[in-house]
């Protein structure tokens, strides 16, 4: 029989992540602070500084990364493969944050790749959601080859000869708050 799944108050949300630029930490922030309005319990774990311990006690577990080169971050990869048996067992939803997500010719390929894809390496698993989201390019951070790279992935998006900016987000946060609460309600079999 199919019902719905309302977190309570108690609820319990585990939203850990993989960063290299500190886009998809701030994505995952935006989630814990939309789902704790709703009355969850939520832990927030930058997957390159801490362990995640405890997985069974949480209702509900998100895990993201940001994406260069086409890749995941190593640590949210490590975390799905090392924990994919508890995994198999609890309700999964992943998020990535990217580039591709706010061009109109990438973001269908970009799905496929960034979460079809990722989701299939690991079939036990099966999220029950995946958001595709934008991401941040500051070309004031990182070393010189970062900067470059983010220079030039700025300049690509620029649409005329303006002078590029040197900071451009492409989150859009109203889109990662709605599909935070959609995390909170959804069919499964009882
Ligand atoms: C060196 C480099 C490579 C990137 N490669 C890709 C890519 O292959 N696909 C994409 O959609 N975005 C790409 N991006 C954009 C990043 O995904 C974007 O900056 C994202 O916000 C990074 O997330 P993070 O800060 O959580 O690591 C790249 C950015 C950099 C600096």
């Amino acid at each position: 029989m199919n019902s719905h799944y309302v977190i309570t108050m108690n609820g319990k949300v585990l939203i850990c992540y993989g960063t290299r630029y500190g886009s998809a930490g701030e994505i995952a922030e935006h989630i814990g602070e939309t789902l704790q309005g709703h009355g969850a319990v939520i832990d927030i774990i930058n997957l390159k500084k801490d362990k995640v311990n405890h997985l069974e006690d949480y209702d509900i577990i998100v895990v993201g990364s940001g994406i260069q080169m086409g890749k995941w971050t190593k640590e949210s990869l490590k975390f799905l493969k090392k924990n994919r048996a508890i995994l198999s067992q609890k309700k999964v939803a992943l998020f990535v944050s990217c580039m591709s997500a706010v061009q109109q010719d990438k973001c269908n390929q970009a799905r496929r790749d960034y979460l079809d894809n990722v989701a299939a390496d690991f079939p036990d698993i099966n999220p029950f959601s995946m958001g595709l989201f934008g991401g941040l390019l500051d070309s004031t951070r990182g070393n010189f080859m970062t900067k470059t790279i983010m220079q030039a992935l700025v300049k690509s998006l620029a649409e005329n000869d303006d002078a590029p900016q040197e900071r451009v987000d492409l989150r859009d946060w109203e889109q990662i708050r709605i599909w935070a609460e959609g995390l909170l309600e959804y069919p499964f079999d009882l």
